[in-house]
Parts: structure tokens; C-alpha cells; sequence
């Protein structure tokens, strides 16, 4: 877990004391996925299945963002997933502005690390907290500043499947993103 300089800032995550939440989570979930990944898809905060094993999305939000990437053909392998704070808020409450702020240069660093070309904003917390933008429903499938592509929460879809489609089609826009980029 330790052995390259993602996975020394996994280690610190794991052992990070800088707010309340780490005195109520059973694990941290820094995120994971490779260190050369060209994508970075963010979401909120971990939920009780993803606390419980120390991943991202691994619950049933994570089956409905694993569904929605292999319809729009990409792999999950090849991303790197993590969330705008590492461990679960109790009752899956959202995170607080305290919470967001202690926990955002994990994030920062992680961004630095990898350089991804593009970056996936998994509904309103991480768009406000990355852009300072808010309003997910008219502002999903859009980019900005050539980075940054915001799009549903997956327990967003979850919980009105006719958003899969649009979902599905903002994952295909940052694939494209991806290969515009390779070009
Ligand atoms: N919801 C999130 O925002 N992140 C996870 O890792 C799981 C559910």
C-alpha cells in the first residue's frame, strides 16, 4: 500500500486525525485505482459498505457508477476513484464545510500525483467543493476548463433510473475527453 507516493499518501490518509470523522470511522478510504490514470472520477463521501472495506463505491451507488461505466465503455481499472472527504460522516450525513476544508489537500495532492486529463465531479459536494459550483441538473455534461466534467451522483440515478441514460452519456464525454487528449 505504501510502496510508490500514492501509496505514502494512502498511509497518511489512513492514520489522519484532522477532523471529528476520524473518530467515528472503522476504516479511511483514501480512493484507489492506478497512479498514471487518466481519468479521476470524484463523489462525495464514503457510505457504510465502502467504511466497512476501506474502497470507493464499492455499495450499491458503486454497482450503479460499475453498470453505468461499462455501458459507456470504460473500464474501472484503469480510473482512479476517491471522494471529496475520506471517511464516512455518521448516518451518511454530508460532509460539513469544517469537514470539506480539513480533507480537501489529500484531495489536492492526490490531483498533483496522478495529472489526470480529465476529472469527474459525482454530483453537487465535489462540484461545489472543487469548482464552487452548485446545481447538478443543469449543469451535468458540462466542461470546464477542459478538465473537469460534472455529472450525477450515482445514488442520485439510483434513486430516478431515468437519469441513466444522461449519466451514461457524461461518462462517454470523458472518455472522449481522454482520447482528444492522446491525440
Ligand atoms: N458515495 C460516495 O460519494 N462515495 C462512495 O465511495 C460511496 C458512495
Amino acid at each position: 500500500m505504501c510502496a510508490n507516493v500514492l501509496g505514502e499518501l494512502a498511509c497518511e490518509i489512513m492514520r489522519c486525525e484532522r477532523c471529528g470523522l476520524s473518530q467515528t470511522r472503522r476504516n479511511a478510504v483514501p480512493g484507489e485505482g492506478p497512479e498514471d490514470a487518466r481519468i479521476m472520477m470524484i463523489g462525495e463521501a464514503p457510505g457504510g459498505a465502502e467504511d466497512l472495506a476501506g474502497r470507493p463505491f464499492v455499495g450499491r451507488a458503486g454497482a450503479i457508477l460499475n453498470r453505468a461505466l461499462l455501458l459507456a465503455g470504460l473500464s474501472r481499472d484503469e480510473i482512479f476513484i476517491t471522494n471529496i472527504v475520506k471517511c464516512r460522516p455518521p448516518g451518511n450525513r454530508r460532509p460539513s464545510r469544517d469537514e470539506i476544508r480539513a480533507c480537501m489537500p489529500y484531495l489536492r495532492r492526490q490531483i498533483e500525483i496522478i495529472r489526470p486529463s480529465a476529472i469527474c465531479l459525482l454530483g453537487n459536494v465535489p462540484a461545489k467543493a472543487v469548482l464552487g459550483v452548485q446545481g447538478v441538473t443543469a449543469l451535468r455534461g458540462r466542461i470546464f476548463g477542459d478538465l473537469y466534467l460534472i455529472t450525477f451522483h450515482p445514488a442520485a440515478v439510483m434513486r430516478n433510473m431515468d437519469r441513466m441514460e444522461l449519466f451514461v452519456s457524461d461518462l462517454a464525454k470523458l472518455r472522449k475527453m481522454v482520447s482528444n487528449h492522446a491525440c
